[in-house]
């Protein structure tokens, strides 16, 4: 039977501080009429208990707590399932602390800070689920600590940033968000915007896991050459198939029309595009980001935006989402978006099965 908590009034409960009886119920969805009355004893147990989870000896209550936007297929799984859980996709991280405690399993996406402090007021968490690939909003060390797992979905997102990361790289050679905005003013600047072209071009990628070893195959079909730098050995056969220059990182910069990123955000990456990175970059070069915002040092990218060392920027992610100051994405040269390139109906819907059940696996049957 699913999780239970009590529906009631705080004047239901006030009877020489005990209720006189508990009538009602909540039971997943459902609401219960129960009647115990006439059992002090039980009554007392109940308020003994915190109002949310309160179960019934004998019967197991797994709750989980959804505190991010997951898609209506995937709460769907969790409606016609018998855990009980809660939806919560606005929930502050004040509210998340004081409430995690009645959880078994939280399942989050990007918004949500799992730190250290709301896995120690998680008492009874068992697994916390990422709908989504990058861990870098939970506190992984406390998570071990507590031997929770967590669990991500490493391939849901893969096709939708691969393919955004090709339309950022059109777009900023293209400059077709500036030709948009221009038209959209009722303007018609056709000398102000020719660009140039991928074909030809040289696509460089620090970090070709699953996502960069996607556009590095996208961008061979727009008839790139391929330069890669990763931290772990590239697959003989793919570089065999992508005819890949296999590059020191300094070499990804200075060889490269597009340099992309796609490397999780750890101490080793994080600041890994600075100015002197930007100062070995050719002049015509635009620098690619979807992976994190922190991989970039914002500061030192708009000192080469105003020197002119690089030609411009494509950035899905920023240091603070959102951006405290908004000056990278007023720059022509740069477009900006507000970290959407995972956001496609089919990777969301992916994402968000795929981390319910993984999470409903962990829990084992309610
Ligand atoms: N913008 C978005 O909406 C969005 C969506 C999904 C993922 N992401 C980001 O994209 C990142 C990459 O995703 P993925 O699925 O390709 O991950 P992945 O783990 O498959 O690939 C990451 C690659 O980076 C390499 N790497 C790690 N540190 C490196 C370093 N210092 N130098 C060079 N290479 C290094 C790894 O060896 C690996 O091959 C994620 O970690 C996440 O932060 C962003």
């Amino acid at each position: 039977m699913k999780g239970l908590s009590l529906l009631s009034t705080p004047s239901m409960w006030l009877d020489g501080g005990l209720p006189k009886k508990i009538s009602r119920m909540k039971i997943g969805q459902r609401v219960l009429e129960l009647s115990i009355d006439n059992n002090p004893e039980r009554i007392k147990e109940l308020v003994a208990q915190p109002m949310e989870g309160i179960a019934v000896p004998g019967e197991k209550a797994l709750r989980i707590l959804v505190a991010d936007r997951i898609t209506e297929n995937a709460l769907q799984q969790l409606k016609s399932s018998d855990y009980d859980y809660e939806f919560q996709p606005e929930i502050t991280a004040k509210e998340l602390i004081s409430s995690i405690g009645g959880f078994d399993a939280l399942i989050v996406r990007g918004r949500t800070k799992v730190t250290k402090e709301v896995i120690s007021a998680g008492g009874r968490l068992k697994v916390i689920g990422r709908a989504g690939v990058g861990v870098d909003n939970i506190d992984m060390e406390a998570a071990k600590a507590r031997n929770i797992p967590v669990l991500n979905t490493p391939n849901a997102l893969t096709n939708a940033v691969a393919e955004f990361t090709l339309g950022l790289m059109i777009d900023i050679a293209r400059k077709i968000p500036g030709a948009d905005a221009s038209m959209k003013g009722q303007k018609w600047e056709k000398e102000k915007f020719s660009g140039s072209e991928l074909k030809g071009k040289t696509y460089g990628t620090i970090g070709i896991g699953k996502i960069g070893q996607r556009v590095a195959e996208l961008s061979r079909a727009f008839g790139m050459r391929i330069v890669a730098n990763d931290v772990i050995p590239i697959p003989e056969e793919l570089i065999k198939k992508l005819e890949i220059r296999v590059s020191t990182q300094e070499e990804v910069f200075s060889l490269s029309d597009f340099v992309d990123i796609h490397v999780p955000l750890t101490p080793e990456t994080a600041n890994l595009a600075n100015y002197s990175k930007f100062k070995l970059m050719k002049k015509t070069a635009y620098l690619i980001n979807t992976s994190r915002g922190k991989v970039v040092n914002e500061k030192e990218l708009i000192r080469a935006l105003d020197e002119q060392v690089i030609a411009g920027a494509a950035l899905d992610v920023f240091e603070m989402e959102p951006p405290i100051s908004f000056d990278l994405a007023r720059y022509d040269n740069v477009v900006a978006t507000p970290h959407i390139a995972g956001q496609t109906t089919e990777a969301q819907n992916a994402a968000g099965m795929e981390v319910v059940q993984l999470v409903m696996k962990a829990l084992g049957s309610p």
